[in-house]
């Protein structure tokens, strides 16, 4: 484990098993949330493709930022976030709640995410812990003010990384996706699975 004024990378935490059974579940989640891309509230399309799992998803429209509880196109609950994630998040996140979101971000060839805070949940007390499935990310992590300076950090599949404490509201992106570099996705890529406490903790209720 590598930690760091709480960003903590645990390289390696998920085999190849548990890799794959990941993206079979995704991928049959899928088939009931279609991906799809998001539009930012300035009206671009993100170049990721995304979808949900968890009582609640993240969602962008001109509307702006949100949490919603259904599919923006099916208008169905979201399908439920995998035990293995949640026994995950169990042991890992140090958590009080379960997580109540798990956004899917698909990236095919030439997707990127730009430099963001994930700052749209009810309690920063809650980390974020994300997995990364497939083709390596080239992942960036800065501090807190857009201004502060940046670290490159290479993401490979089974990788897990949380963001917690200090590093739970800090700037981060993936500047791109090594294409080639894991056969793991079908149809190549990589997929970013980010889980989330997006809702008040039952403390807070
Ligand atoms: C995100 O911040 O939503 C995604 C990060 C990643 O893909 O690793
Ligand atoms: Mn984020």
């Amino acid at each position: 484990m590598i930690e760091d004024r709480g960003f903590r990378l645990f390289p390696g935490r998920l085999d190849e098993a548990v890799q794959r059974a990941l993206v079979d579940a995704v991928f049959a989640a899928a088939a009931d949330a279609p991906f799809y891309r998001p539009l930012t509230p300035g009206g671009q399309a993100m170049s990721v493709e995304t979808t949900n799992l968890g009582e609640v998803g993240w969602f962008t429209d001109a509307r702006g930022y949100r949490y919603v509880d259904r599919h923006p196109l099916t208008g169905a609950p979201w399908p439920p976030i995998p035990p293995v994630l949640l026994d995950l998040w169990a042991d890992a996140a140090g958590a009080a709640a379960p997580p109540d979101a798990c956004l899917v971000n698909l990236y095919r060839d030439g997707a990127r995410m730009g430099l963001h805070q994930d700052r749209d949940e009810a309690d920063f007390a809650f980390p974020v812990l994300s997995v990364s499935l497939g083709d390596t990310a080239v992942f960036r992590l800065g501090g807190t003010s857009r201004k502060d300076p940046t670290r490159s950090v290479r993401l490979t599949s089974g990788d897990v990384c949380l963001l917690s404490g200090p590093a739970r509201l800090a700037f981060h992106g993936v500047d791109r996706v090594l294409a080639g570099s894991s056969r793991l996705v079908p149809g190549g890529g990589r997929i970013n699975l980010t889980l989330r406490r997006a809702r008040p903790g039952p403390a807070n209720l």
